[in-house]
């Protein structure tokens, strides 16, 4: 059988899956341990107890600048994920990959729901990249920051989408693995060709 995980298969795979857990971590540390809300409330407070009193705001403006370094890892592992993006498409127009539509459409009865899972994570993270890109430039595209807060919705609701979509892939791969002695896990580093 011509080999499935071929080596740019794999790289294409790791970089994006690398990358999205790369970027769902900056945001749980950004809602978490360096929000600026808890962090802004005690740093004041810390202040007021050694006797220095700072105001709201700036206390709010270091928290963001203590949260600032981390939160540039979410747009290093943004890069990442369109470089995932570009090699897919890649593959597409070299025909080492089909179009996740019609993978679903041509999949048999039994594969279905794995390849409709495929194809929901491979959209979300298209919009996720495009908005998320949108966000980053949006200056530069002529966007003022209250015109592009849709854009900012549209991406933290589809992150849960992807969060959805990659529970259910991981739980898809622990299950093949488990039932089946076929070791897509290991395949999917080593490759079988
Ligand atoms: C969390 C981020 C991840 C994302 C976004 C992701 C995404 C994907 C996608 C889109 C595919 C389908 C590839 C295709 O169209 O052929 C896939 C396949 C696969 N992934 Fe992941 N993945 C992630 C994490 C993981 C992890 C952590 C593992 C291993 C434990 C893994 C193991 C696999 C395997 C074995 C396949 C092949 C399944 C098959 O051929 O039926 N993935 N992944
Ligand atoms: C799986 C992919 C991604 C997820 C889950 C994700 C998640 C998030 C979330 C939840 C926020 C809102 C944070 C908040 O205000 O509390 C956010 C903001 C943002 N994201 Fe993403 N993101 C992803 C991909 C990307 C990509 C590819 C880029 C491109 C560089 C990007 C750029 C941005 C920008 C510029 C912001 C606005 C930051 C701000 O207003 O301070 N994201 N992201």
């Amino acid at each position: 059988m011509k080999p499935q995980y071929t080596l740019l298969y794999r790289i294409w795979h790791w970089t994006m899956a690398l990358s999205v857990i790369g970027l769902l971590l900056t945001v749980l540390l950004r809602k978490t341990f360096l929000s600026w809300h808890t962090n802004s409330a005690l740093i004041q407070s810390k202040l007021a107890e050694s006797g220095t009193e700072i105001t709201a705001e700036t206390a709010k403006m270091i928290a963001q600048a203590i949260r600032a370094p981390m939160w540039e890892w979410h747009y290093i592992f943004g890069l990442f994920l369109g470089i995932s993006i570009l090699i897919r498409i890649y593959m597409m127009l070299t025909k080492q990959a089909t179009l996740s539509l019609f993978v679903f459409l041509e999949a048999p009865k039994e594969e279905k729901i794995q390849r409709a899972v495929y194809l929901f994570l491979g959209f979300a993270l298209i919009v996720m990249a495009i908005s998320g890109a949108t966000l980053y430039f949006y200056e530069d595209l002529g966007f003022t920051k209250e015109g592009i807060g849709w854009v900012k919705e549209l991406h933290e609701l589809t992150m849960y989408g992807v969060l959805g979509l990659v529970v259910l892939h991981l739980g898809g791969v622990f299950m093949h693995e488990i039932t089946t002695k076929e070791g897509i896990v290991s395949k999917m580093i080593h490759g079988d060709d």
